[in-house]
């Protein structure tokens, strides 16, 4: 499908859980968050059925995101029962790693097709500065799974302050480099006042080709990371949720002071 500026609409990214094992300093507010209430979160009953009707309107991609994906309960169910819809020709997952070395192999034979991995140092104190406590080497026992299990091309996110020349970047670049994984530089956004730039190595961030919809885990259909626009799928069926949601899309990105990257997906 087209939006208004004519540009081909035919990738979903849903957040199937606003929870997470991590906090990352750029992505959790350091007071905590207020989670969303379970009753609100949609089943996987009524996650397929939007991926029904988003392929019936031509969404042929989709990725699974959070939170933490790996977190939300029977996640590997979810995903067979998503790739077993004709039409969804790309399926894949961000996540921060930290359990994929449990999951990678089973998330392949449920039909998923490749991850994003999220990796912004590899200098395990910084790591778990930056993640408030996370475990770098279950993360590099992740990533290891994830080639072994072929969900391939592996890419990882790594979160800059300012540019990829910093220290923490260059190491990743050269660990990617060596472990045959593409490495993507995203720099730090602020949803409240809008910053955000281009994805180096990627295609978010880069408004006049965006191809994005998404979808957040208590079912608002959102046309834009950086809009506050959302339609509910609850309120309104799929179909009509979707459409709004196209037909709003914004030119550019402009600021979302209501979401945070753990509600919305990174
Ligand atoms: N700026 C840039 N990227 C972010 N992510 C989370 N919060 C931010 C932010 N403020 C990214 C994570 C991960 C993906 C889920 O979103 O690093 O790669
Ligand atoms: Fe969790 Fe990802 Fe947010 Fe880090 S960036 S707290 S791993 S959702």
């Amino acid at each position: 499908m087209y939006d208004r500026f004519n540009r081909h609409i035919n990738y979903l990214r849903i957040s199937v859980t606003d929870r997470c094992n991590l906090r990352c300093q750029y992505c959790m507010p350091a007071g905590g968050v207020k989670q969303m209430d379970h009753k609100d979160i949609l089943s996987f009953e009524e996650i397929t059925e939007v991926v029904r009707v988003a392929v019936s309107l031509g969404i042929n991609k989709f990725r699974i995101t959070g939170g933490e994906p790996l977190v939300r309960k029977d996640i590997v169910t979810l995903v067979s029962q998503m790739a077993s819809i004709s039409g969804v020709n790309d399926l894949s997952m961000t996540t921060n790693g930290i359990f994929l070395e449990e999951f990678a192999q089973p998330l392949k034979d449920a039909g998923l097709r490749r991850v994003n991995i999220s990796l912004d140092t590899l200098d395990p104190v910084k790591f778990s500065e930056i993640t408030r406590g996370g475990d770098l080497t279950s993360v590099l026992k992740g990533i290891k799974a994830a080639k072994d299990a072929g969900l391939e091309p592996v890419k990882i996110n790594c979160v800059v302050f300012k540019s990829s020349n910093e220290e923490d970047a260059l190491e990743v670049k050269e660990f990617g480099r060596m472990n045959g994984l593409q490495v993507r530089f995203i720099q730090q956004m602020n949803l409240e006042t809008g910053e955000f730039s281009v994805v180096e190595g990627g295609k978010g961030g880069d408004c006049s080709i965006c191809n994005r919809l998404r979808l957040t885990a208590n079912g608002m259909v959102k046309p834009c990371l950086f809009d506050e626009q959302e339609f509910s799928v609850r309120e309104l069926g799929a179909e009509k949720a979707l459409l709004e949601a196209l037909n709003c899309k914004p030119l550019n990105g402009c600021h979302n002071r209501k979401g945070n990257f753990y509600n919305i997906g990174g």
